[in-house]
Protein backbone atom coordinates (compact mmCIF):
# COMPACT_ATOMS: atom_id res chain seq x y z
CA UNK A 1 0.00 0.00 0.00
CA UNK A 2 0.91 3.00 -0.90
CA UNK A 3 1.99 5.67 2.19
CA UNK A 4 2.38 9.76 2.25
CA UNK A 5 5.33 8.83 3.84
CA UNK A 6 6.69 7.56 0.30
CA UNK A 7 5.46 10.24 -1.60
CA UNK A 8 6.85 13.55 -2.93
CA UNK A 9 4.56 16.31 -1.50
CA UNK A 10 6.59 19.00 -2.01
CA UNK A 11 3.84 21.90 -2.40
CA UNK A 12 1.25 19.27 -4.09
CA UNK A 13 -2.54 20.06 -4.27
CA UNK A 14 -3.84 17.49 -2.15
CA UNK A 15 -7.49 15.90 -1.84
CA UNK A 16 -7.65 13.91 1.59
CA UNK A 17 -10.65 12.35 2.32
CA UNK A 18 -11.53 12.22 5.74
CA UNK A 19 -14.43 11.10 7.44
CA UNK A 20 -16.69 13.32 8.93
CA UNK A 21 -19.73 11.64 9.48
CA UNK A 22 -20.29 12.50 12.76
CA UNK A 23 -23.61 12.75 14.86
CA UNK A 24 -25.04 16.29 15.49
CA UNK A 25 -27.77 18.01 17.57
CA UNK A 26 -29.03 21.49 16.53
CA UNK A 27 -26.50 21.80 14.13
CA UNK A 28 -23.19 21.04 16.57
CA UNK A 29 -21.47 17.85 16.58
CA UNK A 30 -21.88 15.68 19.33
CA UNK A 31 -18.43 13.78 19.22
CA UNK A 32 -15.25 14.88 18.03
CA UNK A 33 -13.65 11.76 17.81
CA UNK A 34 -13.70 11.37 13.92
CA UNK A 35 -12.38 14.52 13.27
CA UNK A 36 -9.43 14.81 15.84
CA UNK A 37 -8.51 11.40 13.81
CA UNK A 38 -7.14 12.85 10.60
CA UNK A 39 -5.34 15.76 13.01
CA UNK A 40 -1.92 14.27 12.12
CA UNK A 41 -2.40 13.86 8.66
CA UNK A 42 -3.49 17.13 8.09
CA UNK A 43 -0.21 18.44 9.96
CA UNK A 44 1.95 16.31 8.02
CA UNK A 45 0.68 17.52 4.44
CA UNK A 46 0.82 21.07 6.20
CA UNK A 47 4.08 20.76 6.78
CA UNK A 48 5.52 19.64 3.02
CA UNK A 49 3.62 22.83 2.05
CA UNK A 50 0.64 20.62 0.64
CA UNK A 51 -2.48 23.04 -0.42
CA UNK A 52 -5.23 21.06 1.34
CA UNK A 53 -9.07 20.32 0.19
CA UNK A 54 -10.76 17.85 2.77
CA UNK A 55 -13.42 15.93 1.52
CA UNK A 56 -16.32 14.01 3.51
CA UNK A 57 -19.88 12.55 3.62
CA UNK A 58 -22.26 13.54 6.25
CA UNK A 59 -25.42 11.17 6.77
CA UNK A 60 -27.19 9.78 3.68
CA UNK A 61 -28.67 12.55 1.49
CA UNK A 62 -28.92 10.33 -1.28
CA UNK A 63 -27.69 12.12 -3.92
CA UNK A 64 -29.46 15.76 -2.93
CA UNK A 65 -28.63 18.52 -1.84
CA UNK A 66 -30.21 19.06 1.30
CA UNK A 67 -29.38 21.40 4.11
CA UNK A 68 -29.72 19.04 6.97
CA UNK A 69 -26.17 16.88 5.97
CA UNK A 70 -24.41 20.19 4.65
CA UNK A 71 -21.02 20.12 6.33
CA UNK A 72 -20.44 23.73 6.38
CA UNK A 73 -22.29 23.60 9.73
CA UNK A 74 -19.44 21.84 11.31
CA UNK A 75 -16.66 24.65 9.86
CA UNK A 76 -16.18 25.92 13.46
CA UNK A 77 -15.75 22.70 14.79
CA UNK A 78 -13.41 21.29 12.66
CA UNK A 79 -11.90 25.00 12.78
CA UNK A 80 -11.35 24.60 16.68
CA UNK A 81 -10.44 20.59 16.67
CA UNK A 82 -7.85 20.63 13.90
CA UNK A 83 -6.38 24.07 15.18
CA UNK A 84 -6.15 25.85 12.05
CA UNK A 85 -8.47 28.13 9.57
CA UNK A 86 -10.84 26.32 7.09
CA UNK A 87 -12.45 27.93 4.27
CA UNK A 88 -15.76 26.04 3.62
CA UNK A 89 -16.49 26.01 -0.11
CA UNK A 90 -20.20 25.08 -0.90
CA UNK A 91 -19.92 22.71 -3.66
CA UNK A 92 -16.89 19.40 -3.75
CA UNK A 93 -16.48 19.90 -7.48
CA UNK A 94 -16.56 23.17 -9.02
CA UNK A 95 -14.04 25.67 -10.56
CA UNK A 96 -14.31 27.82 -7.35
CA UNK A 97 -12.10 24.92 -5.63
CA UNK A 98 -9.34 25.39 -8.60
CA UNK A 99 -9.13 29.44 -7.28
CA UNK A 100 -9.13 28.76 -3.61
CA UNK A 101 -6.94 26.13 -3.68
CA UNK A 102 -4.34 28.96 -5.43
CA UNK A 103 -4.69 31.75 -2.37
CA UNK A 104 -4.46 29.78 0.14
CA UNK A 105 -2.88 31.58 3.55
CA UNK A 106 -0.35 29.69 5.97
CA UNK A 107 -2.06 26.95 8.02
CA UNK A 108 -5.36 27.35 5.65
CA UNK A 109 -7.08 24.31 4.80
CA UNK A 110 -10.35 23.89 2.88
CA UNK A 111 -13.55 21.90 3.59
CA UNK A 112 -15.40 21.03 0.50
CA UNK A 113 -19.68 20.17 0.73
CA UNK A 114 -20.77 16.25 1.21
CA UNK A 115 -20.09 14.36 -1.27
CA UNK A 116 -23.29 12.54 -0.95
CA UNK A 117 -25.24 15.92 -2.41
CA UNK A 118 -24.20 14.26 -5.43
CA UNK A 119 -25.41 10.62 -7.07
CA UNK A 120 -21.92 9.99 -8.45
CA UNK A 121 -20.34 9.22 -5.14
CA UNK A 122 -22.37 6.20 -4.17
CA UNK A 123 -22.49 5.09 -7.70
CA UNK A 124 -18.79 4.91 -8.09
CA UNK A 125 -19.16 7.57 -11.55
CA UNK A 126 -15.89 7.34 -13.52
CA UNK A 127 -17.20 10.61 -14.83
CA UNK A 128 -17.48 12.35 -11.24
CA UNK A 129 -14.28 10.62 -9.89
CA UNK A 130 -12.74 12.98 -12.85
CA UNK A 131 -14.58 16.17 -11.31
CA UNK A 132 -13.33 15.17 -7.98
CA UNK A 133 -9.86 14.98 -8.96
CA UNK A 134 -9.67 17.98 -11.67
CA UNK A 135 -6.97 20.32 -9.99
CA UNK A 136 -5.30 17.77 -7.89
CA UNK A 137 -2.06 16.58 -7.66
CA UNK A 138 -2.70 13.76 -5.15
CA UNK A 139 -4.95 11.99 -3.45
CA UNK A 140 -4.90 10.85 0.46
CA UNK A 141 -7.18 8.35 2.11
CA UNK A 142 -7.41 9.14 5.92
CA UNK A 143 -10.98 7.46 6.05
CA UNK A 144 -10.81 4.19 7.32
CA UNK A 145 -14.55 4.35 8.46
CA UNK A 146 -15.44 4.54 5.07
CA UNK A 147 -12.71 2.45 3.01
CA UNK A 148 -15.52 -0.56 2.99
CA UNK A 149 -17.62 1.69 0.57
CA UNK A 150 -16.84 1.16 -3.29
CA UNK A 151 -17.81 5.37 -3.65
CA UNK A 152 -16.05 7.51 -5.69
CA UNK A 153 -14.59 9.96 -3.24
CA UNK A 154 -13.11 6.56 -1.48
CA UNK A 155 -12.12 4.17 -4.40
CA UNK A 156 -12.83 6.09 -8.03
CA UNK A 157 -10.59 8.89 -7.58
CA UNK A 158 -7.84 7.12 -5.74
CA UNK A 159 -7.81 5.25 -9.55
CA UNK A 160 -6.88 8.00 -11.57
CA UNK A 161 -4.02 10.13 -9.87
CA UNK A 162 -1.83 9.39 -7.57
CA UNK A 163 -2.77 8.25 -4.03
CA UNK A 164 -2.00 6.92 -0.67
CA UNK A 165 -2.51 6.41 2.66
CA UNK A 166 -2.88 8.47 5.17
CA UNK A 167 -1.16 8.22 9.12
CA UNK A 168 -4.67 7.14 10.60
CA UNK A 169 -5.63 5.05 8.43
CA UNK A 170 -2.23 2.93 8.33
CA UNK A 171 -2.49 3.35 12.16
CA UNK A 172 -6.10 1.96 11.53
CA UNK A 173 -4.58 -1.34 9.39
CA UNK A 174 -2.07 -1.56 11.69
CA UNK A 175 -4.05 -1.83 14.79
CA UNK A 176 -6.61 -4.05 12.87
CA UNK A 177 -3.87 -6.90 11.56
CA UNK A 178 -2.46 -7.07 15.96
CA UNK A 179 -5.69 -8.18 16.51
CA UNK A 180 -6.32 -10.19 13.57
CA UNK A 181 -2.88 -11.70 13.97
CA UNK A 182 -0.88 -11.08 16.88
CA UNK A 183 -2.57 -11.23 19.59
CA UNK A 184 -1.80 -12.60 23.23
CA UNK A 185 -4.26 -15.20 24.78
CA UNK A 186 -6.73 -15.65 25.71
CA UNK A 187 -8.45 -13.90 23.48
CA UNK A 188 -12.05 -12.64 23.46
CA UNK A 189 -14.58 -10.67 21.58
CA UNK A 190 -17.60 -8.77 22.79
CA UNK A 191 -19.79 -8.47 19.55
CA UNK A 192 -23.42 -6.80 20.57
CA UNK A 193 -25.33 -3.91 18.58
CA UNK A 194 -28.20 -5.12 15.95
CA UNK A 195 -28.20 -7.49 12.57
CA UNK A 196 -27.29 -10.63 12.85
CA UNK A 197 -26.51 -10.93 9.11
CA UNK A 198 -24.17 -8.23 8.99
CA UNK A 199 -22.12 -9.68 11.92
CA UNK A 200 -21.94 -13.85 10.97
CA UNK A 201 -18.72 -12.94 9.42
CA UNK A 202 -16.98 -11.39 12.09
CA UNK A 203 -18.18 -14.09 14.48
CA UNK A 204 -16.82 -16.36 12.35
CA UNK A 205 -13.72 -14.70 11.71
CA UNK A 206 -13.53 -15.17 15.97
CA UNK A 207 -14.96 -18.10 16.29
CA UNK A 208 -11.71 -19.69 14.42
CA UNK A 209 -8.55 -17.62 15.98
CA UNK A 210 -9.60 -16.27 19.12
CA UNK A 211 -10.95 -18.60 22.71
CA UNK A 212 -14.29 -16.28 23.58
CA UNK A 213 -16.80 -14.75 21.54
CA UNK A 214 -19.44 -12.72 23.79
CA UNK A 215 -22.63 -11.98 21.84
CA UNK A 216 -25.61 -9.80 23.45
CA UNK A 217 -27.65 -6.82 22.28
CA UNK A 218 -30.16 -7.16 19.45
CA UNK A 219 -28.25 -10.00 17.47
CA UNK A 220 -28.25 -12.48 20.92
CA UNK A 221 -31.93 -12.35 20.13
CA UNK A 222 -31.70 -12.62 16.64
CA UNK A 223 -29.39 -15.83 17.03
CA UNK A 224 -31.44 -17.14 19.39
CA UNK A 225 -34.48 -16.52 17.35
CA UNK A 226 -32.79 -17.86 13.82
CA UNK A 227 -31.74 -21.12 15.91
CA UNK A 228 -28.16 -20.26 14.76
CA UNK A 229 -25.16 -22.80 15.32
CA UNK A 230 -21.85 -22.15 17.16
CA UNK A 231 -19.11 -23.90 18.16
CA UNK A 232 -18.80 -23.55 22.71
CA UNK A 233 -16.69 -21.12 22.09
CA UNK A 234 -19.48 -18.65 21.60
CA UNK A 235 -21.66 -17.74 24.83
CA UNK A 236 -24.69 -16.27 23.78
CA UNK A 237 -27.35 -15.10 26.75
CA UNK A 238 -28.83 -17.41 28.64
CA UNK A 239 -31.00 -14.91 30.79
CA UNK A 240 -32.71 -11.53 30.15
CA UNK A 241 -34.16 -8.37 31.48
CA UNK A 242 -37.18 -7.93 30.41
CA UNK A 243 -37.89 -8.22 27.20
CA UNK A 244 -34.94 -9.31 26.10
CA UNK A 245 -33.80 -5.74 26.33
CA UNK A 246 -30.57 -6.29 28.36
CA UNK A 247 -29.11 -9.56 29.08
CA UNK A 248 -29.43 -11.34 32.59
CA UNK A 249 -27.22 -10.69 35.75
CA UNK A 250 -26.25 -14.33 35.26
CA UNK A 251 -24.91 -14.27 31.97
CA UNK A 252 -23.48 -10.66 32.63
CA UNK A 253 -21.11 -12.34 35.47
CA UNK A 254 -20.18 -15.15 33.01
CA UNK A 255 -19.04 -12.55 30.59
CA UNK A 256 -17.47 -10.93 33.37
CA UNK A 257 -15.80 -13.72 34.67
CA UNK A 258 -14.37 -14.37 31.25
CA UNK A 259 -13.71 -11.01 30.26
CA UNK A 260 -11.25 -10.52 33.66
CA UNK A 261 -8.98 -13.34 32.41
CA UNK A 262 -8.53 -11.92 29.07
CA UNK A 263 -5.14 -10.68 27.83
CA UNK A 264 -6.78 -9.41 24.42
CA UNK A 265 -10.24 -8.35 24.19
CA UNK A 266 -11.83 -6.84 20.91
CA UNK A 267 -15.39 -4.84 21.44
CA UNK A 268 -17.80 -3.77 19.06
CA UNK A 269 -21.31 -3.33 19.72
CA UNK A 270 -23.67 -2.61 22.85
CA UNK A 271 -24.89 -5.72 24.93
CA UNK A 272 -28.03 -4.31 25.61
CA UNK A 273 -30.97 -1.46 24.29
CA UNK A 274 -27.87 0.97 26.25
CA UNK A 275 -29.95 4.09 24.80
CA UNK A 276 -32.13 3.39 27.46
CA UNK A 277 -30.48 3.54 31.17
CA UNK A 278 -32.57 0.98 32.53
CA UNK A 279 -31.06 -1.29 30.15
CA UNK A 280 -27.30 0.11 29.93
CA UNK A 281 -26.72 -2.29 32.59
CA UNK A 282 -24.98 -4.62 30.78
CA UNK A 283 -23.05 -2.33 28.77
CA UNK A 284 -22.00 -0.16 31.40
CA UNK A 285 -20.71 -3.15 33.53
CA UNK A 286 -19.05 -4.89 30.53
CA UNK A 287 -17.05 -1.76 30.13
CA UNK A 288 -15.72 -1.74 33.65
CA UNK A 289 -14.41 -4.72 33.35
CA UNK A 290 -12.88 -4.44 30.33
CA UNK A 291 -11.33 -1.49 31.46
CA UNK A 292 -10.25 -3.73 34.69
CA UNK A 293 -8.69 -6.51 33.11
CA UNK A 294 -5.68 -5.08 32.02
CA UNK A 295 -6.17 -6.75 28.85
CA UNK A 296 -5.07 -5.42 25.39
CA UNK A 297 -8.25 -3.90 24.23
CA UNK A 298 -9.50 -2.26 20.83
CA UNK A 299 -12.82 -0.98 20.43
CA UNK A 300 -15.23 -0.08 17.52
CA UNK A 301 -18.22 1.86 16.70
CA UNK A 302 -20.15 4.50 16.59
CA UNK A 303 -22.27 3.05 19.98
CA UNK A 304 -19.44 1.53 21.78
CA UNK A 305 -18.07 4.43 21.75
CA UNK A 306 -21.04 6.62 22.75
CA UNK A 307 -20.61 4.05 25.92
CA UNK A 308 -16.68 5.09 26.64
CA UNK A 309 -17.48 8.15 26.22
CA UNK A 310 -20.51 8.80 28.25
CA UNK A 311 -18.17 7.13 31.30
CA UNK A 312 -15.07 9.31 30.33
CA UNK A 313 -13.65 6.07 29.36
CA UNK A 314 -12.13 6.62 25.87
CA UNK A 315 -8.45 7.49 26.83
CA UNK A 316 -8.03 4.52 28.72
CA UNK A 317 -8.70 1.39 25.50
CA UNK A 318 -5.60 1.01 23.63
CA UNK A 319 -7.08 2.20 20.59
CA UNK A 320 -10.24 3.25 19.59
CA UNK A 321 -10.85 2.73 15.50
CA UNK A 322 -13.05 5.28 14.00
CA UNK A 323 -14.87 2.06 12.52
CA UNK A 324 -18.08 0.81 13.21
CA UNK A 325 -19.18 -0.98 10.16
CA UNK A 326 -15.04 -0.82 8.23
CA UNK A 327 -13.86 -2.63 11.21
CA UNK A 328 -16.17 -5.47 11.28
CA UNK A 329 -15.92 -5.56 7.57
CA UNK A 330 -11.73 -5.30 7.82
CA UNK A 331 -12.33 -8.33 10.50
CA UNK A 332 -14.47 -10.92 9.14
CA UNK A 333 -12.54 -10.75 5.57
CA UNK A 334 -14.74 -8.27 4.01
CA UNK A 335 -13.88 -5.83 0.58
CA UNK A 336 -11.89 -2.62 1.39
CA UNK A 337 -12.24 -1.19 -1.91
CA UNK A 338 -10.47 2.25 -0.51
CA UNK A 339 -7.37 0.67 0.78
CA UNK A 340 -7.03 -2.49 -2.14
CA UNK A 341 -7.38 0.61 -4.24
CA UNK A 342 -4.02 2.05 -2.97
CA UNK A 343 -1.73 -0.87 -4.26
CA UNK A 344 -3.40 -0.87 -7.63
CA UNK A 345 -1.50 0.90 -10.83
CA UNK A 346 -3.80 4.04 -12.14
CA UNK A 347 -6.28 3.66 -15.20
CA UNK A 348 -5.41 5.95 -17.80
CA UNK A 349 -8.18 8.36 -19.11
CA UNK A 350 -7.91 11.01 -21.16
C1 LIG B 1 -19.70 5.35 9.33
O1 LIG B 1 -20.15 6.26 10.03
O2 LIG B 1 -19.69 4.16 9.70
C2 LIG B 1 -19.08 5.69 8.03
O3 LIG B 1 -18.98 7.06 7.89
C3 LIG B 1 -19.82 5.07 6.88
O4 LIG B 1 -21.08 5.66 6.72
P1 LIG B 1 -22.16 4.94 5.79
O5 LIG B 1 -22.56 3.66 6.48
O6 LIG B 1 -23.30 5.92 5.62
O7 LIG B 1 -21.49 4.62 4.47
Amino acid sequence: MKKIQDANLENKKVLLRVDFNVALKNGRIKEKFKIEACKETVKFLLEKNCQVALISHLGRPEGKINPEFSLRQITDDVESILGLKVRFISDCISEEIRNNLENLSDGEIILLENVRFYEGDEDNDIEFSKKLAKGFDIFVNDAFSASHRDHASVSGVAKLIPSFAGLRLQKEIHEMERVKNDFARPAVAIIGGAKIETKLPVIKFFEEKYDNILVGGKIANEALDQKKEFSEKVILPFDFIDDRLDIGPKTLEKFKEIISNAKTIVWNGPTGKFEDEKYAVSSNEIMKAVLNSGAYTVVGGGETLEILEKNNATDRIDFVSTGGGAMLDYLGGGEMPGIEVLSEPLIITD
